[in-house]
């Protein structure tokens, strides 16, 4: 058979080390299967990553909700338990073009339906004067953009006592900050004493200049009050999804050629509480109908990306889902177990089947109803996240009940347990039957460099492994040079070890680099309302999950040289992977040079029948 052998690297190259290290590839030896779902991705709602990131819909706290009341805040001085994030909300302010002339009153008591109990009563004064959203940081104007959302008007004196007399119309538009430069408008007028939802269709111009100084205007066309609510705007969307995601970070992840998307969470599918877990059922169906509730990482979501997104948002990049099902454990250190949990787990039942159950059951249906008749591909689900910082001792039983109940359903599936093997034993299951381990690595590159061997070791016969979040944590807010050099070590760990870690994903995935929006830094991919970039470490992932065969190649590696990392310890200083691919014949050598210095390594190739005399080199530096 013929082979390409097609070389890659990641390397910072300076100096030349003279040593004689070798790498020989057993391209004949190559009988372990690398795993098809390898490389992922891991979202949750942090750093602004939906609202104001991947979700198209532009206009935060639609429906007036925070807008003298900003939630969020951990109340009653409780400390957090575990790693559960610290933090005040930024409220989503609105703004008004007039402090004195502009009156607002916030009315919980009339919303448009039980999901959106809150509106805005707006009094003004005269014509021309308006109230404000200044969008997540901007909104992005560009040439010949039609944005489309809704808005929610009624007369404000109907039921509330107002005096002046209804405006009979509104200018909706987006401007320049100063309200100088108007990028486009439209009218909206017919308004009565009940409810009514007027479409908005927003289209700048041709000649339309980029930019984010931009927000959008409700302006009165003549003096007199009107109540409003669930004011939404969305930017075009990747694949004209209604509803729809980020065009620019679906692109940037589907060039990652994710086999799966882990979804909710991380810490947002736990919430800080019992009532802001990652309700599910709560996030599906109509956008206007769904009542949004608080990110532990400080700030409201809307849901309008709930689980029906999260599906199409795999589907669209390549993957699958890979869901983590609330399994009874919430932030501040609460949980429930017993007959307590048997809710959680008909809810996770209803969940899997709304996912994966065809149209013909009853959460099939309501994903048809929703506006996607197939079901999507399910083969991995997680019970709860980072349980091991639960100190009751209560997920043992929690997980076992979990498993039983899914497993008895559909025995096709492979259960993750958030804690290890020795973590899962108790005294009441001494023997834990459990498919996958969830571990997660957040590490400097050092530490990436020390473990970088570290599934080498791994028992065989034990559970698999999925690492579901990792990242070596150096640069802000998106990672460096040197944390790609880390990660792409620790990559080589992974791949190498495919056949024990089956799956991995990198968190955080996004972060909004606008000041005051991240809540964690050194993260993956960032981005402004207006343009998104990747770091290094998102460029390494790339490469790697670009360039991967289906067979694992074993390598025999002589003579490495060492860095060392303090007074008393030391990593190899290159690390690598190799991998080839039954249908093409290529082979893919991944190498990741950790130090400063150009190295000389022989590379020997044994085993192969034929061999092409050229080799590609792609190179990150
Ligand atoms: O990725 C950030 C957080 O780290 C996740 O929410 C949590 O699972 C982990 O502790």
């Amino acid at each position: 058979m013929k082979r390409l052998f097609a070389l890659m690297a990641v390397m910072c190259a300076n100096a030349l080390m003279l040593q004689a290290q070798q790498l020989t590839l057993k391209l004949d030896k190559a009988e372990k299967e690398v795993s098809p779902m390898l490389y992922g991705l891991m979202t949750e709602e942090i750093n602004y990553s939906y609202e104001g990131g991947l979700y198209t819909q532009l206009v935060p706290n639609p429906s007036f909700a925070d807008m003298f009341n900003p939630r969020g805040q951990r109340r009653g001085g409780q400390r957090p338990a575990g790693n559960a994030p610290r933090f005040t909300v930024r409220p989503e302010r609105w703004q008004l073009t007039d402090t004195v002339k502009v009156r607002v009153r916030q009315n919980r008591q009339n919303g448009i339906n039980d999901a959106n109990p809150t509106s805005l009563i707006v009094n003004f004064e005269q014509a021309g004067l308006g109230i404000v959203s200044e969008g997540y940081w901007g909104f992005p104007i560009r040439k010949a953009t039609t944005f489309k959302g809704g808005i929610y008007v009624k007369n404000a004196s109907a039921n509330n006592n107002e005096t002046t007399t209804p405006v009979k119309s509104l200018t909706i538009a987006l401007k320049s900050s100063d309200g100088s430069k108007t990028y486009a408008e439209t009218k909206v007028s017919g308004f009565s004493n009940e409810w009514k939802k007027f479409d908005i269709q927003l289209t700048t111009s041709q000649s339309q200049s980029e930019t984010k100084d931009a927000r959008l205007f409700i302006i009165a066309d003549e003096a007199g009050s009107i109540e409003l609510t669930r004011v939404t705007l969305f930017a075009p969307s990747y694949k004209n999804r209604k509803n729809g995601l980020r065009v620019d970070l679906m692109e940037m992840m589907a060039e990652m050629k994710p086999k799966f998307v882990r979804f909710p969470g991380g810490n947002y599918l736990e919430g800080n509480n019992f009532a802001n877990r990652f309700d599910w059922k709560q996030t599906i169906g109509n956008p206007d109908e769904r009542p949004g509730h608080q990110s532990p990482w400080g700030y409201r979501s809307t849901d309008g990306l709930g689980l029906l997104e999260f599906c199409q948002w795999a589907e669209d990049t390549g993957g699958e889902p890979v869901v983590g099902v609330f399994a009874g454990y919430v932030l501040n250190g609460d949980h429930l177990d017993g007959e307590y949990i048997k809710p959680f787990i008909q809810d996770a039942l209803d969940e899997i089947e709304y996912i994966m159950g065809d149209a013909s059951t009853k959460w099939g249906a309501v994903r048809a109803r929703d506006g996607h008749p197939e079901p999507f591909p399910l083969h991995y689900v997680e019970i709860g996240n980072e349980d091991f910082f639960d100190r009751s001792g209560s997920y043992p039983n929690r997980f076992k009940m979990f498993y039983e109940a899914i497993k008895a359903r559909y025995p096709q599936l492979q259960i993750i347990s958030t804690v290890g093997y020795n973590a899962l034993k108790s005294n009441a299951i001494p023997n834990p039957v459990v498919d996958v381990i969830d571990e997660h690595y957040y590490r400097n590159a050092f530490d990436m460099y020390r473990n970088a061997f570290q599934y080498d070791r791994y028992d065989r016969n034990g559970p698999k492994i999925f690492c579901g979040e990792w990242a070596t944590r150096e640069g802000s807010p998106t990672t460096n040079m040197n944390a790609a050099l880390g990660d792409a070590a620790w990559m080589t760990c992974m791949e190498r070890n495919s056949d024990i870690c089956i799956m991995s994903c990198y968190a955080p995935l996004f972060v909004n680099v606008e000041p005051g929006a991240m809540q964690w830094a050194s993260d993956l991919i960032g981005y402004d309302v207006l343009n998104a970039y990747g770091s290094p470490s998102y460029w390494a992932q790339v490469m790697f999950s670009q360039y991967l065969g289906d067979r694992i190649v074993p390598v025999e590696a002589s003579d490495i040289p060492k860095q060392k990392l303090d007074r008393n310890d030391e990593a190899n200083a290159v690390f690598y992977t190799a991998t080839s691919d039954a249908k093409t014949g290529k082979t893919y050598l991944k190498l990741v040079n950790a130090v400063g210095n150009n190295q000389k390594l022989t590379i020997k190739l044994d085993g192969a029948k034929t061999m092409k005399s050229k080799a590609k080199k792609i190179e990150l530096k």
